[in-house]
């Protein structure tokens, strides 16, 4: 795995690209040398977090449910009913960046709010940047910090900074407890391998880092944030996982948190939405 880093944006190649979807800039539909393309029969793919009709919509649960029952849009909802512009958002698995985007839509603004997104992946790094070019106003676009490093390592990484610009925080903080400031809105998990044709599908979340960045993400909420784990059932090891994060957050002080679990059961290998909400004191 590459050294941990904060990437500036300029330090960005574009990255695979995935099929543009509708609703994307013109500039995300130009043809692309290097697009990557999702295979349409493999139900992991499907589920993989492009956004759809009913998330782009700004849709309701209700909504979700009614129309497509797509996890992800289920935690697309809930992170639109907590998250404000200028909140801290963290996606702690960017991939390929359709949720980075869709946080950063909801928290940046031109002069507040912070995106932290984190894969282990160079290829994912890039294929996010190039999303988020894409996608958001350079002011905005500033305002997410793109991290090669593993989630399990986030607490070092989400200290306020003083600059989203320069270079001076391109390394993680010695501090291994720092003070995450007024904490995060959302961190999210996208459990899994990077989609895509040229992905390396041998990279995949484990459940020791995941369970040990999952105990960061919960206590860097801030009261009234929600942790956000989408968990795959139908590739090798996800079914584990996936059952690890539900014990995991069903062990969770009930007078601090309340976990649920959402999912459409009557689909094969469908993903799962467990949340959990740190409440307010
Ligand atoms: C299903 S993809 C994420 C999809 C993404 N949220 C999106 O919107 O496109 C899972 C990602 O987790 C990354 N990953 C695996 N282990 C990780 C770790 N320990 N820390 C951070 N990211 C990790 C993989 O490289 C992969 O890109």
């Amino acid at each position: 795995m590459a050294s941990p880093a904060r990437i500036p944006p300029a330090a960005l190649a574009p990255g695979p690209r995935e099929t543009p979807r509708p609703g994307e800039s013109a500039r995300a539909r130009a043809p692309r040398a290097n697009v990557v393309r999702r295979p349409r029969s493999s139900p992991r793919a499907r589920t993989a977090a492009g956004p759809s009709d009913v998330s782009r919509s700004g849709a309701h649960l209700e909504d979700v449910i009614l129309k497509n029952g797509r996890t992800t849009d289920m935690a697309h909802a809930l992170w639109r009913a907590v998250l404000r512009e200028g909140d801290l958002a963290v996606d702690a698995t960017a991939g390929n960046g359709w949720d980075t985007v869709e946080l950063a839509r909801l928290v940046t603004g031109e002069s507040s709010g912070r995106v932290v997104a984190f894969d282990v992946q160079p290829a994912a790094i890039a294929s996010t940047s190039a999303r988020l070019d894409d996608a958001l106003e350079p002011a905005r676009r500033a305002r997410v910090e793109l991290v090669l490093d593993s989630h399990a390592n986030m607490t070092r990484w989400l200290r306020p900074r003083r600059t989203l610009e320069g270079d001076a925080g391109n390394r993680p903080d010695p501090d291994p407890d720092p003070d995450p400031g007024a904490g995060a809105g959302v961190v999210c998990f996208n459990l899994g391998y990077l989609p895509g044709a040229d992905a390396d599908r041998s990279v995949t979340t484990e459940t020791g880092s995941t369970i040990e960045a999952l105990r960061a993400a919960s206590e860097a909420l801030r009261p009234g944030g929600v942790v956000t784990v989408v968990g795959y059932v139908g590739h090798a090891g996800g079914d584990e996982e996936t059952r690890a994060v539900k014990a995991w957050a069903a062990a969770l002080d009930p007078r601090r948190f309340t976990a649920t679990v959402h999912g459409v059961v009557n689909r094969i290998n469908c993903p799962q939405l467990i949340a959990v909400h740190k409440k307010r004191a």
